[in-house]
């Protein structure tokens, strides 16, 4: 039998600034959810007034974990102290292993129009945080669609759906399930996850009916869910988009500096001084 996972908690996230005067969403990172494990951060962006968001996010580092970002509308362009540059532009996924330290600027290639997407913070298991920084980047094209008859497109970042489509981010340390999923009203998505996997899910647009107590999840909406093994929802309204991430937690100690997430403050302390001294 399965175990349906329910909605436990519903999250509206917190308005904020980061980069350079970057407005956005925080919806994990913040007083209210500081973590869902092995995710440390999930942010939304989204404005068409270039204010916003010209200011973009200039050179910055990080340590200790994996940083995703997937884009919706508009145009960004990264590049790292790698040697690392690339456009992510709508329906794009970058996914970039910050490891022993990177340093990378996030800037929009536009100076008007939408501008939208995410950013979320997968965290490093502590064996790997200095692990030599990473890089995959793919256009929308590569990232499968799985189309049904009834309107139901699943795209699919990472992990694997039902009817067997693989996402093409590889994942060696943590292996999130990351789908941007499309519904028409009366529609259910099924996805089986792992038994001790955290999962949540957001809805972009429209409504969702989650699990089979069919509570409401409405969009700009945060919902994380309870254990279980299968995920199941049914849609409200006709073009309900909405993403589920799934992975396992770590569950170990998390100690937060800024841009570096690492077990210990110690070793938050060290990787400062590391990028004070150009040791990245
Ligand atoms: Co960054």
């Amino acid at each position: 039998m399965f175990k349906h996972n329910q909605i436990k908690s519903v999250i509206k996230g917190m308005p904020t600034s980061d980069g350079d005067g970057v407005q956005l969403t925080r919806l994990m990172g913040t007083h209210q959810l500081p973590e869902l494990d092995p995710f440390l951060l999930l942010d939304h962006f989204g404005s068409d007034q270039a204010s916003d968001y010209i200011g973009g996010f200039p050179s910055h580092p990080h340590r200790g974990f994996e940083t995703v970002t997937y884009m919706l509308k508009g145009k960004m362009r990264h590049q790292d102290s790698v040697g690392n540059n690339g456009l992510i532009e709508e329906g794009g996924i970058q996914w970039m292993s910050a490891g022993s330290g990177i340093i990378h600027s996030e800037m929009p290639e536009q100076e008007d129009g939408l501008l939208e997407g995410f950013q979320l913070w997968v965290n490093l298991p502590a064996a790997d945080k200095m692990v030599a920084p990473a890089y995959q980047e793919f256009a929308k094209a590569e990232v499968p669609v799985e189309r049904s008859d009834n309107g139901t497109e699943i795209r699919v970042v990472s992990g694997k759906t039902e009817k067997g489509t693989i996402g093409p981010v590889i994942n060696s340390y943590v292996s999130p399930l990351f789908m941007d999923i499309s519904l028409q009203a009366g529609e259910a998505f099924e996805q089986t996850v792992d038994g001790a996997d955290n999962t949540l899910i957001y809805v972009i647009e429209g409504e969702l009916l989650i699990g089979d107590e069919a509570r409401e999840l409405s969009a700009k909406n945060l919902g994380i869910l309870d254990q279980g093994d299968h995920v199941f929802v049914t849609s409200k309204s006709d073009n309900t988009r909405f993403l589920v991430i799934s992975a396992q937690p770590l569950n170990e100690p998390i100690a937060r500096g800024g841009p570096f997430v690492m077990n210990t403050q110690d070793q938050v302390r060290q990787a400062f001084d590391d990028f004070k001294n150009n040791r990245f």
